[in-house]
């Protein structure tokens, strides 16, 4: 098959996204219209300003701008705006179900009450069900800079609301924050009944994979790139399943990785691991979800069953219900088998 068909075949895809982070979908020109909305200014000139300070060197330095722009979002309505803007470039990429990833503490720091937040969110992704049938749940992080104390009051903030939540995450700086540092909070979370995800080798070692996994009792791990520096981590994750949400755009802006065609995923994919393919912060790193899967084309030329299996694994990696994974898979079977690919 030419690689044309090929990528339009992935880009064409039923699948889902896990690994989103609702504030890294903040456009400049959504950034800059609520910051006029809301009677502020922005520390930059215009949109092509802002994107021109898009030159990150690490995750600390994209981490910085990022919690910079999030001060634009001051509303529910700012809150909804911002998840339907997203929802709609995720259904056009042809993402049916997605979950994610929501910072509170960035937010109620700045006053913005939790709530605010929570309602804003959830609008947004009713009104996206409604318009693209999009699904869509909301996990809560904690910000691994701040300490174990502001993690249990946030989930304090968060309980009276607790059905409301699908989940809980570990974000931010991973440097110097291994997950063990939030292996109460997170013991608390897992005995409200949710699953529980971490980010982990990223930028930090594997052991903070095997921590996430032992201490926090992670359901995936968000990224996990670094895990094949440890034989014995990759291993333990294809022997277990553990899904990996993988970032392949985000790992390059963040310079884990130089080039695409060093990216670990290949390799990672070929041991056996349970990969997933994601956008993490679409809006700064250089495009959604599609875009992540050009990118890996370009540089892995995948085949049609390789496709199939990374947007299997989203799905069957999600926290929805057996029976959505269900009939998401059977939608999958039925485009493959569409498009001359019986795979399923
Ligand atoms: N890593 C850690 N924290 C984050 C990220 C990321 O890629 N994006 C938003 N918060
Ligand atoms: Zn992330």
């Amino acid at each position: 098959m030419n690689p044309n068909t090929l990528i339009d075949l992935a880009c064409g895809m039923p699948k889902a996204e896990l690994h989103v982070h609702i504030e890294g979908t903040l456009e400049p020109e959504l950034a800059f219209a609520l910051a006029r909305r809301n009677g502020q200014t922005l520390p930059y000139a215009d949109e092509a300003a802002l994107k021109a300070a898009y030159d990150f060197d690490s995750l600390q330095s994209f981490l910085d701008l990022y919690y910079a722009c999030a001060d634009v979002l001051r509303t529910a309505d700012d809150f909804r705006d911002l998840m339907l803007a997203y929802l709609e470039r995720a259904a056009a990429d042809n993402v049916i179900h997605t979950e994610i990833f929501f910072d509170p503490q960035t937010h109620t720091a700045r006053g913005i009450p939790f709530l605010t937040v929570l309602d804003g969110l959830e609008a947004g992704l009713r009104e996206g069900k409604a318009r693209w049938g999009i699904s869509g749940r909301l996990i809560l992080c904690f910000l691994r800079h701040l300490s174990e104390e502001e993690a249990f009051a946030t989930l304090a903030e968060a309980e009276p609301y607790i059905d409301r939540i699908d989940g809980f995450g570990l974000d931010s700086s991973e440097k110097g924050n291994p997950p063990s540092k939030f292996e109460r909070v997170f013991a608390r979370c897992r005995a409200l009944g949710k699953p529980v995800v971490a980010h982990a080798g990223e930028e930090g070692p594997p052991a903070y994979i095997s921590e996430a996994l032992d201490l926090l009792g992670s359901a995936r791990i968000d990224h996990g790139v670094r895990a094949l520096e440890d034989a014995a981590v990759v291993a333990r994750l294809v022997r277990e399943g553990v899904p990996l949400t993988v970032c392949p755009l985000s790992n390059i802006r963040l310079c884990v990785f130089e080039e695409m065609n060093q990216h670990t995923l290949g390799k990672l994919l070929a041991d056996g691991a349970k990969v997933t393919l994601n956008s993490d912060d679409p809006a700064y790193f250089g495009g959604y979800l599609n875009d992540n899967l050009r990118a890996v084309q370009s540089a892995f030329n995948f085949d049609a069953a390789t496709w199939y299996r990374l947007a299997r694994n989203s799905f069957e990696a999600s926290f929805a219900t057996e029976a959505e994974k269900a009939g998401w898979i059977a939608r999958l079977d039925a485009y493959f088998r569409a498009a001359g690919h019986p795979l399923g």
